[in-house]
C-alpha cells in the first residue's frame, strides 16, 4: 500500500489482483485523500460520489464518453474534422480521449494552457488567441521550439512581424493561422482584403509558415432555435468562405479553415471550405447550452448530455421554503441560468453568495433536504466552473473511477 495513512482506515482487501477497499465508516473523503487513493493504479477504490467532501466537481463517464463518441461519429459522417477546444475541460486526460477518437489536434485559448497540454502529452495544438506582449510571444515561440505541432493565431501585420522576429531569433519557422473576425469585433482581422494581405505578409515573413485561417463565430453558438442558428451561421460565414477562397486563389497555403463550436457542430460542415470544428462545451454541456434548443428537440439542446456536476452539502435547513448549501459563487460561479438540481423538480438553485448556495422550494418539490444531505447540480456554464477546481472525479454509475487533474486550471496567462 502506497500510503500508510490509508491502511489505518481499515479498508478490507478482497482477494485477487485488484484490491477493493471498503470504508468502515463512510464519512466522506477529502480531495487530497482521493488523489492519493487513485494515484495508486493497482488499487480499485470503492468510493461513491455521495461520499466526496464537497463542493466536488464530477464528470459522469458514461455521459462524457457518449458525448465524445457522438461528436466523433457526427463529424466523420459530415466529412469535417474536429479540433476540440481544451479551454472547456483544461484536462489532458479528456484531450487524449478526443485525440484517441480521431481529432486532428486540440485548441487552447492561452499559451499557458497550451504549455500544460504539451507537458501532459498533447502535441497537436492550435492556440486560438493572439499573443501580443514580448513575454507571451517568447513563451509561444519557446513552446513551438519544443512542439512542432504548435500553431499560433495572429490577427495583425504588426503582430505577425513580431512573431516572425521571435521565431527567427530562435532559428525557427513557426506555423501560424490568420484569425479572421466573423463580424463580432472581438478578435481577428476583418474579412476580405485585410485578411488576405495579412496572409500574404505571413507567407513572405522569414520566421513564419502560413497554415490557413480560423474564424470562430462566438455570437452564433447560443442563438436560440436550430433553424435561426443555422440561417445566421451560414449567412455570416459566407464572407469567411470568400476570404478563404481569396487566399486559395492567391496561391497561399489553405490547409486549415477552423471554426465553429458546440452550437453549430452539425451546421459547420455546410460552410464551404471549413476543415475542422473547434467544439468545446459538448464534452460537458451546461444550463446555458441546454436552453438553446436543437434540431430534433426544439425545447432543450439535448444533442449532448450534461455530464458535469457539482456535489454539494446542505448546511442549514432551519428556514421555511429553503435550505442553504456549501456551493456558492466560488464553487459554481454566478453565471446564469443558475445551476440545476439534477434529477429533482419543484426547486431552484441560486449560487450568488460567495460560499453559499440556496435551494428554494416551489409548491411541490420532489424532495426536501436536511442538514448534511448531499445534492448534485448541473453547472451553469462549464468553462469557468472547471477553472475553479484542481481535479475532477470521473464517475461510473455512482462510483468514483478516477481522479483527473485539471492541469490547465488557472492557466489564464
Ligand atoms: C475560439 C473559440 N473556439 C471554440 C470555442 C468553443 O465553443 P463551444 O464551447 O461553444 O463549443 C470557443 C469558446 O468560447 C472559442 O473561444
Amino acid at each position: 500500500m502506497k500510503n500508510k495513512a490509508f491502511s489505518r482506515r481499515h479498508f478490507l482487501q478482497a482477494s485477487g489482483a485488484a484490491a477493493i477497499w471498503i470504508p468502515t465508516a463512510a464519512k466522506g473523503y477529502t480531495s487530497s485523500e482521493m488523489l492519493e487513493f487513485y494515484a495508486n493504479a493497482e488499487m480499485s477504490v470503492n468510493v461513491s460520489k455521495w461520499e466526496l467532501d464537497t463542493p466536488a466537481l464530477c464528470v459522469d463517464l458514461d455521459l462524457l464518453e457518449a458525448n465524445l463518441d457522438k461528436m466523433a461519429s457526427t463529424t466523420l459522417a459530415n466529412g469535417i474534422a474536429s479540433r476540440p477546444h481544451a479551454k472547456t475541460h483544461k484536462c489532458p486526460t479528456i484531450a487524449q480521449m478526443q485525440m484517441d477518437r480521431g481529432s486532428v489536434g486540440i485548441c487552447t485559448a492561452k499559451v499557458s494552457e497550451a504549455e500544460a497540454m504539451f507537458q501532459n502529452g498533447i502535441d497537436q495544438i492550435l492556440n486560438t488567441t493572439g499573443n501580443v506582449t514580448p513575454t507571451k510571444i517568447n513563451r509561444a515561440m519557446n513552446l513551438r521550439q519544443q512542439c512542432p505541432g504548435f500553431i499560433q493565431a495572429t490577427d495583425s501585420p504588426h503582430n505577425a512581424r513580431l512573431l516572425s522576429e521571435a521565431a527567427v531569433a530562435k532559428g525557427l519557422i513557426a506555423d501560424v493561422v490568420v484569425d479572421v473576425d466573423p463580424g463580432i469585433r472581438r478578435t481577428g482581422i476583418p474579412f476580405g482584403q485585410p485578411a488576405l494581405r495579412l496572409a500574404q505578409l505571413i507567407d513572405q515573413l522569414p520566421g513564419l509558415r502560413l497554415r490557413g485561417m480560423l474564424c470562430y463565430d462566438a455570437a452564433a453558438q447560443h442563438v436560440v432555435g436550430f433553424e435561426t442558428r443555422k440561417a445566421e451561421t451560414l449567412e455570416r460565414m459566407i464572407q469567411a468562405t470568400d476570404t478563404f477562397e481569396l487566399m486559395k486563389a492567391s496561391g497561399l497555403n489553405t490547409e486549415i479553415f477552423s471554426g465553429g463550436g458546440t452550437g453549430t457542430y452539425n451546421i459547420d460542415h455546410e460552410i464551404k471550405g471549413m476543415t475542422d470544428v473547434q467544439v468545446g462545451s459538448y464534452v460537458f454541456m451546461d444550463a446555458q447550452y441546454m436552453s438553446i434548443g436543437g434540431e430534433e428537440d426544439v425545447e432543450v439542446y439535448s444533442d449532448f448530455a450534461t455530464s458535469l456536476t457539482i456535489m454539494t452539502t446542505v448546511l442549514n435547513d432551519q428556514y421555511e421554503g429553503r435550505v442553504t448549501s456549501d456551493a456558492g459563487a466560488k464553487a459554481c460561479t454566478i453565471n446564469q441560468p443558475w445551476p440545476i438540481v439534477k434529477g429533482e423538480t419543484g426547486m431552484r438553485y441560486r449560487s450568488g453568495s460567495d460560499e453559499f448556495g440556496t435551494v428554494l422550494y416551489d409548491d411541490e418539490p420532489s424532495k426536501t433536504y436536511k442538514v448534511g444531505d448531499k445534492l448534485e447540480v448541473i453547472v451553469s456554464h462549464c468553462d469557468p466552473v472547471v477553472n475553479l477546481y484542481d481535479q475532477m472525479y470521473a464517475i461510473r454509475g455512482d462510483k468514483v473511477e478516477a481522479v483527473w487533474p485539471i492541469s490547465a486550471r488557472g492557466m489564464s496567462a
